[in-house]
């Protein structure tokens, strides 16, 4: 990898497995991470008009507006940005809107990063919703226990041994909210990158080594 900072954008339905390739990419290079998620649910947590708001918002799988998701995320940028080296940055989560695919195109500009893979996880409907019905997260350290063999026996978290929680937004009517603004506002940023062809497909649903083996090859 001779380019630096390397931008590994990681983006596809949900459930489609952006937090959990992100973990291993993170172990692996140490990289810089950025979760709009993460920093939604954060923001989320202050008792003022767009925290309030965005509560329910989340709680409904609905999208954030592009505007407010953009303002949170970019200061971020700007702090990463001000770090002595920065080797590499995941960004999972971002863009699920056009707008905020061009303007992540200015930042990428501005800052002079050259380097950016885009990776679209792809699972079908169907995959994402038996996943997320069955996700469970540690309250304490966050991580997401897979899905397979004796983790689904886990009553506390294997790495930290906190209690294990089910995401608010992965409730049936939630996790469908999500897959319907899928369809209508992601899927034209797929075109959008696959047009210029910048778009890496990834075949989602595969083992999650092997998923992680396919992106690697690709860094
Ligand atoms: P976010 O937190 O990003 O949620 P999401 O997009 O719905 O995706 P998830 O986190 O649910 O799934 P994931 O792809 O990370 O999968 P995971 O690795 O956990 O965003 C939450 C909300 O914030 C959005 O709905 C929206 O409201 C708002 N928001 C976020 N970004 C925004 C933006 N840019 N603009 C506006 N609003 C925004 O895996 C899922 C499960 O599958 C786990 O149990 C895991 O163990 C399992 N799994 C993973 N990979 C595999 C595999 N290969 N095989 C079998 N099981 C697997
Ligand atoms: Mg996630």
């Amino acid at each position: 990898m001779s380019n630096r900072p390397k931008i590994i954008i990681l983006f596809g339905r949900s459930g489609c497995g952006k937090g959990t390739q992100a973990t291993r990419l993170r172990e692996e290079f140490g990289f810089d991470y950025l979760s709009s998620g993460d920093l939604l649910r954060e923001r989320a947590k202050d008792n003022d008009f767009s925290g309030l708001k965005l509560r329910k918002v989340l709680k409904d799988g609905e999208l954030a507006p592009s505007f407010l998701m953009f303002q949170i995320w970019s200061a971020k940028v700007e702090e990463i940005k001000n770090k002595n080296v920065l080797e590499g940055l995941i960004i999972d989560g971002s863009p699920r809107a056009l707008a905020e695919a061009k303007l992540m195109d200015d930042v990428f500009e501005w800052y002079e990063w050259k380097d950016i893979k885009v990776f679209l996880i792809d699972i079908s409907e169907e995959e994402a919703f038996g996943r997320l019905t069955k996700r469970r997260v540690c309250k304490d350290c966050r991580r997401i226990i897979p899905w397979v063999d004796d983790l689904k026996n886990l009553k506390k978290c294997d790495k930290c041994g906190g209690e294990l929680e089910t995401r608010s937004d992965d409730k049936p009517e939630a996790i469908q909210a999500r897959l319907d603004y899928y369809k209508k506002d992601v899927q034209p940023v797929v075109d959008y990158y696959e047009k210029r062809g910048a778009l890496i497909r990834i075949n989602g649903e595969q083992t999650i080594e092997k998923v992680y083996e396919d992106i690697r090859k690709l860094l």
